[in-house]
C-alpha cells in the first residue's frame, strides 16, 4: 500500500529508486510480478530479438482497451498486426512526409505570428494546439470543414483515456461524470466526421491526405481496409500523432531556454541552411544540429516515458535474469536514457552526444520510439515535424523561461510539464536581414 502511495506521488522518482538497485532486472514493489528493465540488452531482447515471447500490456488488449483505441495498430497483435503494419508503412514513408512537413511549417508560421513580443504564452498548450492542427490537417486535408470539431472531440477522448488509466476501478466508464459523457459524445462526433469524410473520398476521389492514403492502402494480398478499419486507424493517428509531438516540442523549448549557447547555435544553423528564407521540407537533412537538439531533448524527456509488455512464456534475458510467464515488464525510456553507463553525466543536456560518429551507446539504450515490430510508425513524421517547427519558430522568435519558475515533469500518459509551460515571447535578435529568396511564400493555411 505504501508503495502504491509512493508511486502515485512520484512515479519517476519511484522508478529511479527501483533502478538504483544493483539487480539487472528490478522488481517494482508496487505491483506483483512486475519488473523494470534497465539493461539495454534486455530491452532489445524483448522488443526486437524475441517479440514473439512478449505481448503488449493487457489493458490495451482488453475489450475496454479495444473500445478505447479501436482495432488498429495500437491494439492488434501477431499476424493481424504485422499485415496491417505492412499495409500502412508506405503511407509514412518519405514521399508522404513532404505535404505533412509543409503543413507543419505553414501552421507553425501562422501560430508564431499570433504571438506578440513580451506576451507570456503557455508553450505546452500552444505546442499541443499546433501539433493537433498539423495532424488534423494532414489527416483530412486543408479544406475539411469539421477539422476543429474533430480536434475538440479527440481532446475529449484524450482526457477520458487519462481518467481511465488514473482510476483503474470497475464501472468507471458508466459513472455520471462530465469526462465520461463528453467521451461518449466525442465518439459519436468522431465516427460521424470520419464516416462523412470516407464517403466523400469514395465518391469523389482520393487526395494526398492521410485519410486518402489509408483508403488506398493495400496489404500483400492486395486487399484494402474496410471503412471501419480505416476509421479506427484514422482515430489512432489523430490521437497518437499529436500529444507525443507536442511534448517533444515543449521540452525542446524548455531546454533551449535554459541553454543560450545551444539556442544561438540552432538559430545560426537555421539561418545558414535557409539563407534567411522560410523553412522548406527539404531543409530537414541539413538541419543537423537542430535534429541533435531534439534527439537529446527526447533522451532527457521521452514523451512516451513508460510502456509495458507481458511475458507469454518463461524466458531468460541476456542480462541473466529469468522472467516467468505472465510477468509484466516495464520498458522505461526515462530510466534507461538516464543511466550513466550509457550516457556519461546523464542529466546534462548535451546535443553533441548525437553528433555523427559520437554515438557510443549500445542499441536500445536510446528508444524514444520503441523498437522492433511495434516501433512507432510515425517516427519519421514526428522527427520532421519537430525539426521543421523548431526551425520555423527560431527564425523569428525566442521563448524565454519565467524567472523563478521550476519546471517539473508530470508522467501522465505522456511526459508533460506539470501545470503547463508559461514562457515569454521575444523577437529573435542577431538575424541578418533576410536575403531575397525564390522560395515560395507561406502557403495559405
Ligand atoms: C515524438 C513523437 C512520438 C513518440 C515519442 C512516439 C512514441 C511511440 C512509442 C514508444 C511507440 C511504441 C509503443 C509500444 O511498443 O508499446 C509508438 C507506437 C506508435 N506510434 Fe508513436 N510516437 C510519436 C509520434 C507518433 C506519430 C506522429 C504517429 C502517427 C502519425 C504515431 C503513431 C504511432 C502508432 C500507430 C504506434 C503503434 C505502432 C505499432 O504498434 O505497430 N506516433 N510511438
Amino acid at each position: 500500500m505504501m508503495d502504491v502511495v509512493a508511486f502515485r506521488r512520484d512515479k519517476l522518482g519511484y522508478l529511479e529508486r527501483c533502478a538504483a538497485a544493483s539487480d539487472v532486472v528490478v522488481p517494482v514493489p508496487m505491483r506483483r510480478h512486475t519488473w523494470l528493465l534497465k539493461d539495454a540488452r534486455d530491452v532489445q531482447h524483448v522488443l526486437q530479438t524475441h517479440p514473439e515471447r512478449y505481448e503488449k500490456g493487457s489493458q490495451r488488449r482488453s475489450a475496454a482497451g479495444v473500445r478505447l483505441a479501436g482495432t488498429g495498430l495500437l491494439t492488434l497483435a501477431g499476424d493481424a498486426h504485422l499485415a496491417r503494419k505492412r499495409a500502412l508503412q508506405p503511407m509514412f514513408a518519405q514521399a508522404a512526409i513532404v505535404p505533412f512537413a509543409e503543413a507543419a511549417v505553414a501552421l507553425a508560421e501562422k501560430r508564431a505570428s499570433s504571438w506578440t513580443a513580451g506576451q507570456v504564452v503557455d508553450v505546452a498548450v500552444e505546442m499541443a494546439g499546433l501539433a493537433q492542427d498539423v495532424i488534423t490537417q494532414a489527416l483530412l486535408g486543408r479544406d475539411a470543414s469539421r477539422a476543429d470539431e474533430l480536434a475538440a472531440a479527440i481532446r475529449d477522448r484524450r482526457r477520458y483515456i487519462q481518467y481511465w488509466f488514473d482510476y483503474p476501478v470497475a464501472g468507471r466508464d458508466r459513472l455520471p461524470l462530465p469526462v465520461v459523457w463528453r467521451h461518449r459524445r466525442a465518439n459519436r462526433v468522431i465516427r460521424s466526421i470520419l464516416r462523412d469524410e470516407i464517403v466523400r473520398r469514395r465518391e469523389s476521389g482520393l487526395g494526398d491526405d492521410l485519410l486518402s492514403l489509408l483508403l488506398a492502402a493495400r496489404g500483400t494480398d492486395d486487399r484494402g481496409l474496410d471503412d471501419d478499419d480505416v476509421a479506427d486507424e484514422a482515430r489512432t493517428i489523430a490521437l497518437t500523432g499529436y500529444e507525443t509531438v507536442a511534448e517533444a516540442l515543449a521540452w525542446t523549448w524548455h531546454l533551449l531556454a535554459c541553454h543560450d549557447e545551444v539556442s544561438a547555435r540552432v538559430q545560426e544553423e537555421v539561418e545558414t541552411v535557409t539563407g534567411g528564407c522560410r523553412v522548406a521540407a527539404s531543409d530537414y537533412d541539413a538541419l543537423r544540429y537542430t535534429r541533435q537538439v531534439i534527439a537529446e531533448a527526447m533522451r532527457l524527456y521521452p514523451p512516451t516515458w513508460l510502456f509495458t509488455r507481458i511475458a507469454v512464456a518463461d524466458d531468460r534475458l541476456p542480462s541473466g535474469a529469468t522472467v516467468a510467464a505472465g510477468a509484466s515488464l516495464y520498458l522505461c525510456p526515462w530510466v534507461v536514457h538516464r543511466r550513466a553507463m550509457y550516457f556519461p553525466d546523464p542529466s546534462r543536456f548535451d546535443p553533441e552526444r548525437f553528433a555523427e560518429c559520437r554515438t557510443t551507446w549500445p542499441p536500445f539504450a536510446y528508444f524514444p520510439f520503441g523498437g522492433g515490430r511495434h516501433v512507432c510508425i510515425g517516427q519519421a513524421l514526428a522527427r520532421h515535424e519537430c525539426t521543421l517547427i523548431v526551425a520555423t519558430i527560431v527564425r523569428t522568435l525566442r521563448l524565454r523561461s519565467l524567472a523563478g519558475r521550476r519546471v517539473v515533469p508530470e508522467p501522465a500518459i505522456t511526459l508533460t510539464p506539470r501545470g503547463g509551460l508559461p514562457m515569454t515571447v521575444e523577437r529573435a535578435g542577431g538575424l541578418r536581414s533576410p536575403r531575397p529568396c525564390n522560395r515560395s511564400a507561406a502557403a495559405d493555411v
